[in-house]
């Protein structure tokens, strides 16, 4: 066990004219963000600055995805570009963490590949990176910790959010889902809640100070509390949250449809403080294909979970995550899905085509599908819900709703800002509202960013 003083005074030795500079790079979900966050906090903490760019860096930290093989071949190209770096930079130390290094033999193949890495950590030893990061600056040692330490929450580790109105909050980690295409329940372990009171706690520092849109993060928010003494469901945690008083929003992702109960849409009708925005990945439309994908409903009983969350907030947005090109999947199969987003009309999509993840049960299934059919149905996809989003934008001209002001937006003198729906509004406005919330009547609908004018 190190503790952190002695390592700040190793650092204060070591970089005796300014404070080390740490490059960290956040790879996939928001979970991973969150992560992120956790991990530049303890850096802080540690007297490390931070810089946009690893050419200036003391310390470079790829904190990686392997949700898709893509993402995995993005980062072994990425950290192949930084050992021409490295030689030049004696100094420099690089790590790889995350969920991409904590599948079965990919930090062995890193190492093997890329020697010059000096730390490779999975996502179960995350709140370790003081000890590791002693490891590498008093002794000069290479480290490797991989250990799947399934089941453990470390409470209260340093953070250093992004953004000062907008925050991640996670009341669950890892998954126990295993849906047989994905890795993360192979990679962030079994599912464990954070207790109401720690989730209570974080959300209302984080309304005092300041945060007006909170997201609460889980693989599946609705089966939280499971394992937690008196089991306390997400519903029951939602009216908690919005009992908390203060001007905040809140929303969440990611919901399972097989847990999406009444109560849950009841809970969410009912309290202005939650978004009327549901991320619902649906994945697939046709039953046999969700069969395969281990997904335990049907087309059937994932619409009317629709129809019920329509019928109680008429102003709601769904969004989804869509996969074509699962193993065997027949054009027919394909075609069920397409109708599918046609009826629920989502109000955004997140597609991708299918990427086999070793380990998994689907990635031993044998597809026929070449590739080039699986692009042009993502094409296809891609453009049937790029009309309904056009549609439903447009349906909102005249409306005037509430936007949190986020950034300066594109075009001279306007402001970006985000509806309930997380939908992006440009309109023209002064900074000084960044952050805080404001009305904006919708003018005028393309497909991407909507505009309008402040109130
Ligand atoms: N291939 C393609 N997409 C995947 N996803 C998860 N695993 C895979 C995979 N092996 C998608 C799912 C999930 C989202 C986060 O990533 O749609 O909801
Ligand atoms: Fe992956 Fe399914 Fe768990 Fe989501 S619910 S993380 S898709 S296994």
């Amino acid at each position: 066990m190190t503790n952190n003083t002695a390592l700040r005074a190793r650092l204060a030795q070591l970089f005796p004219d300014a404070p080390p500079l740490a490059y960290v790079r956040t790879y996939g979900c928001q979970g991973n963000v969150s992560d992120g966050e956790r991990l530049q906090g303890m850096l802080a903490e540690l007297g490390f600055s931070f810089c946009a760019s690893p050419d200036d860096a003391d310390f470079v930290l790829l904190n990686t995805c392997a949700v898709r093989e893509h993402a995995q071949v993005r980062v072994f190209g990425n950290v192949g570009a930084f050992k021409p770096l490295k030689k030049s930079r004696r100094r420099m130390k690089i790590a790889v963490c995350g969920c991409m290094v904590q599948q079965e033999g990919v930090a062995e193949e890193l190492r093997r590949v890329f020697p010059f890495v000096d730390l490779i950590f999975g996502t179960h030893a995350l709140p370790k990176l003081p000890e590791m990061l002693w490891e590498l600056y008093e002794n000069d040692a290479k480290v490797t910790d991989v250990e799947n330490l399934d089941g453990s929450i470390t409470e209260d580790l340093p953070l250093r959010r992004e953004s000062t109105f907008r925050a991640w909050l996670p009341i669950s980690y890892g998954c126990d889902n295993f849906c047989s295409y994905c890795v993360v329940p192979h990679v962030r372990g079994r599912e464990r809640s954070r207790t109401p009171e720690a989730v209570l706690d974080e959300l209302r520092r984080l309304v005092g100070e300041g945060y007006r849109d909170i997201t609460l993060l889980g693989q599946n928010v609705n089966s939280y509390g499971k394992g937690l003494a008196e089991t306390p469901t997400f519903p029951a945690l939602l009216q908690a949250i919005c009992a908390v008083p203060g001007d905040f929003r809140v929303r969440f992702m990611t919901s399972h449809p097989k847990d999406c109960s009444r109560e849950l849409l009841a809970v969410m009708a009912e309290n202005p403080k939650i978004c009327r925005h549901l991320h619902l990945p649906v994945q697939s439309g046709n039953n046999e294909i969700l069969g395969r994908m281990n997904r335990k409903y049907t087309r059937e009983r994932y619409l009317e979970t629709v129809q019920t969350a329509k019928a109680l907030m008429p102003d709601l947005t769904l969004t989804s995550d869509i996969i074509v090109g699962f193993p065997g999947e027949t054009d027919a199969q394909f075609r069920d899905t397409l109708a599918l987003v046609r009826a629920v009309e989502y109000g955004a999509l997140f597609t991708f085509i299918y990427s086999p993840r070793v380990g998994t049960p689907a990635a031993a299934l044998p597809d026929p599908i070449p590739r080039a059919e699986k692009v042009a149905r993502l094409q296809e996809l891609c453009r049937v819900q790029e009309e309904i989003t056009l549609r439903r934008s447009q349906s909102l001209v005249g409306q005037t709703l509430r936007v949190l002001v986020e950034r300066v937006g594109k075009a001279e003198g306007t402001l970006a800002g985000r509806l309930e729906s997380n939908a992006v509004v440009e309109f023209l406005g002064g900074s000084e509202t960044i952050g805080h919330f404001i009305d904006v009547t919708i003018t005028d609908a393309t497909r991407l960013v909507l505009q309008g004018t402040q109130n």
